[in-house]
């Protein structure tokens, strides 16, 4: 169910302070993945509330790409890697978005589906949602309809929800 989901990812999720730079508390969710009962849980409760709304799942570069292969195994769907700049080969669509310091770009490989594919966008964590809505615009830009955004866990406080939220419906399992 969702809270034995719920439950799991605050059970394994480790809290690192001072990762990757000091001051930022970081939420490790890769203990979600090594245990196999929990693994297929949350891949299983990503997908629930779009049962049959999508055709394929993109992950976000990096932890998104483990989920987006569970659920596309699970589910019979086909998976997209939304990826960090430099990665992919061939054309490619870019899109930059801000980050407190600086800008970050993320890519896709275009026409890889039909156009018009429902996509579901899953990555582990939803902070600021900089990452998670330049992946929809993407994904829009390359033809495909944005069912949603699934992730494990959402940072409160961040506004990532407020930010997607006009665009499309998101899921997260817990919140911290
Ligand atoms: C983390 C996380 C999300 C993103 C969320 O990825 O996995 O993709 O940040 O932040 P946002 O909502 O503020 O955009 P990270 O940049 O650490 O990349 P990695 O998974 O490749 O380590």
């Amino acid at each position: 169910t969702a809270a034995d989901a719920s439950a799991l990812v605050d059970r394994l999720t480790a809290v690192v302070a001072d990762f990757p730079k000091p001051g930022i508390l970081f939420r490790d969710i890769t203990p979600v993945f090594a245990d196999a009962e929990a693994f297929g849980v949350v891949c299983a409760e990503l997908a629930e509330p779009f049962e049959g709304a999508f055709t394929a799942v993109a992950g976000i570069e990096a932890r998104g790409f483990a989920l987006a292969g569970g659920i596309g195994a699970q589910t019979g769907t086909g998976v997209l890697t939304v990826r960090k700049a430099g990665k992919l080969p061939g054309e490619v669509l870019s899109e930059s978005y801000a980050l407190e310091y600086g800008e970050a770009t993320i890519e896709l490989r275009p026409g890889q589906l039909p156009r018009g594919s429902r996509v579901l966008v899953v990555d582990d964590v939803l902070a600021t949602g900089g990452t998670a809505e330049a992946s929809i615009t993407l994904l829009e830009r390359a033809g495909y309809e944005v069912v949603g955004v699934a992730v494990l866990l959402e940072l409160d406080g961040l506004g990532g929800r407020d930010r997607l939220a006009s665009r499309v419906p998101v899921h997260a399992i817990s919140s911290a």
